[in-house]
């Protein structure tokens, strides 16, 4: 059969391609990556993460006091040493990371990803590389809180992702690389000894997700890649854990793609490894802010349904307040996102985007050996559609390949029968909610004569140019 997730196609891809070929709304962040050919993973390496899907991201940090979101050192224009003095205030009470990692695996999650530094520079672990010790374990608390992260989530069996900003506001080289090089060159140390201490002292790392490469608050996570040099920081990323996957935000180009925030997700079915990340809450920020209105169940839902039917990953974030306490709204949130994936997980875990292209706010798909599951998003559209097999394009379909029965996941069995090569699904009226916006999501599986094999991989790299 052709197509299998080895065959390996080099293709280059600009922007505009991207977008007309897909008809996105999926804005691929810091794309023009370097690229080096030792630091190429398998594409079997991705499987984990592929199939695990739903990551839990957290912000938390010295902004989480001021509950103003993790950039008001610098939009505030906060002077340092008053900045820097919270850090001993810093004293979370009554902390406790297995609550936190608990409620990532309520939620459903297969990995987690912790701030371990974010663009004020405080270090949340013991790091003798930190400039001038601004660290959580120097300071007011006297913890070492990605040991108490990395070993929570490690005994839970979560997957182990370390956000890291190179980029650090406390140098004045980072505004003016060029005119103060040897403050900026500090800056760059700090960052290679900091991701040594994490990769070496904490690893085995699974995923480092950088962000924050460019310089000066111009250009994008690549285009300072002259000054970081992420070829040789990855490098050593790698000397550590040749596994770990890396996202494409320190300037190398990275093993995943991604898309951030909260817009919806359109178009077609993305054909490489990529993950949405965005906030539990509206978006305005992404560490604590008092009344930030946590969004909607059942919008949550079809976004997470539109980005894995995309073959994406759903990373949710949640900003814990000083104490590391999350509101009862937030918690409760991301436990019914999980209730939702206890009953509807075998439609989402393990799967790939597809085999039919999604429609914007009807349908979208996934699949996993002889099952197809349809995720129903507006179900007097999706009775209009046909689902023909002939129409598949991301997948090498068997020619046989017939439908042998329809369920609602965890409910009803259907009629289902085949015209030629299209599905027919006879949909009961006790299905329709006519009267809501925003449906909740009818979730079917359609039991297949034969397993479908996985998705062609070829490999295309999106340039970024246009
Ligand atoms: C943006 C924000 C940053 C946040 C990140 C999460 O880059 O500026 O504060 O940490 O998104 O992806």
């Amino acid at each position: 059969m052709a197509g299998s997730e080895d065959k390996q196609e080099l293709r280059e891809m600009t922007g505009a391609e991207l977008r007309s070929m897909l008809k996105s709304s999926i804005n691929l962040k810091s794309l023009g990556g370097m690229r080096d050919e030792s630091l190429t993973l398998d594409p079997r390496d991705l499987d984990w993460f592929r199939d695990g899907k739903i990551g839990f991201f957290f912000h938390w940090g010295l902004y989480s006091i001021l509950g103003q979101g993790e950039w008001t050192y610098f939009n505030d224009q906060i002077p340092k040493e008053t900045y820097e003095g919270l850090a001993q205030e810093f004293i979370p009470e009554n902390f406790d990371m297995e609550e936190l990692v608990t409620l990532a695996k309520d939620f459903g999650a297969k990995y987690m990803v912790m701030v371990t530094k974010h663009h004020d520079g405080f270090a949340l672990w013991d790091s003798p590389g930190s400039y001038e010790d601004f660290t959580s374990f120097k300071t007011g608390s006297k913890r070492d809180f990605v040991r108490e992260y990395v070993d929570a989530a490690r005994k839970a069996d979560l997957g182990v992702g370390l956000y890291y900003s190179p980029m650090d506001w406390r140098f004045p080289g980072y505004f003016d690389p060029k005119g103060l090089p040897e403050n900026a060159a500090l800056m760059k140390k700090q960052c290679y000894d900091q991701v040594e201490e994490l990769c070496r002292d904490y690893g085995p790392v699974d995923i480092m997700w950088y962000d924050g490469g460019w310089l000066a608050h111009k250009g994008s996570d690549t285009s300072s890649a002259w000054f970081w040099e992420p070829i040789k920081l990855n490098k050593m990323v790698r000397k550590y854990n040749p596994k770990t996957l890396i996202n494409p935000r320190s300037g190398y180009a990275g093993d995943f793609y991604c898309d951030e925030g909260s817009h919806e997700i359109e178009g077609g079915i993305l054909p490489v490894p990529w993950e949405k990340n965005m906030c539990v809450c509206s978006g305005r920020s992404w560490g604590w802010m008092e009344n930030d209105p946590v969004s909607d169940f059942d919008w949550l839902i079809h976004m997470l349904i539109n980005v894995v039917s995309r073959g994406g990953n759903f990373l949710l974030n949640v900003g814990p307040d000083r104490n590391g306490k999350l509101s009862k709204e937030v918690s409760g949130r991301m436990r019914q996102i999980g209730e939702w994936l206890g009953k509807y997980g075998d439609s989402i875990y393990g799967t790939r985007g597809g085999p039919f292209e999604p429609l914007d706010g009807v349908f979208g798909s996934t699949y996993k050996d002889n099952k197809i599951y349809l995720h129903i998003m507006d179900i007097q559209e999706f009775e209009k559609i046909s689902l023909n097999l002939e129409e598949v394009k991301v997948v090498d379909l068997p020619d046989d390949l017939k439908v042998l029965s329809a369920q609602v996941i965890g409910g009803q069995e259907l009629e289902v029968s085949m015209e030629g090569k299209s599905i027919k699904i006879l949909l009961p009226e006790s299905l329709y909610t006519r009267d809501l916006k925003v449906q909740p999501v009818i979730s079917i599986a359609l039991t297949m004569n034969t397993a479908l094999p996985k998705p062609r991989q070829d490999e295309i790299v999106f340039t970024g140019k246009e």
